[in-house]
């Protein structure tokens, strides 16, 4: 599978350390965003970065990091086709992938550690999405993107 990641400047090292891991799974990893954690780099920038890669096939899915996960993950939504959840531990990530069938998972390098990350991280790749009523009600969000979104 092939991952996107970006991040902004307080993304950086996590975004090191998150490469790191999903190499050592066997990912195979699109990397880019902020070059260093002190050169000021936009997460909307980054967000653009991860969620054309996936609209546009380059990757599966993305993972897109800045300091709250915030700013970045609300870039990411912006994109139709994208269901970024900004996740802050396990259950969130998996609930992402089973309930939302999301393509992107979020975090905040400024709220949680490495360790976490990587369980999140593992969560999303393992998981998948469950249909049934979930499917309908993600159909009901593509709806509104087709209603709402240019
Ligand atoms: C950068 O200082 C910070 O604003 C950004 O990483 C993020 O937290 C925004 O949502």
């Amino acid at each position: 599978m092939k991952v996107s990641i970006a991040s902004d400047h307080a993304g950086y090292d996590m975004r090191q350390l998150v490469i790191g891991h999903l190499k050592s799974k066997g990912f195979e990893v699109i990397d880019g965003g902020a070059v260093s954690s002190t050169e000021r780099f936009s997460y909307v920038e980054a967000g653009q970065k991860v969620a054309t890669d996936v609209l546009e096939g380059r990757a599966d899915r993305g993972i897109a990091i800045c300091g709250t996960g915030i700013g970045i993950s609300m870039v990411c939504n912006k994109f139709k086709g994208i269901r970024c959840g900004l996740c802050n531990n396990e259950y969130m990530a998996r609930m992402c992938r089973q309930h939302n069938d999301a393509n992107v998972l979020a975090f905040g390098a400024r709220v949680i550690g490495p360790e976490i990350a990587f369980a999140m991280v593992d969560c999303f790749f393992e998981e998948e999405f469950a249909g049934g009523r979930h499917a309908e009600r993600v159909g009901q969000m593509c709806d509104i993107e087709q209603k709402n979104f240019k």
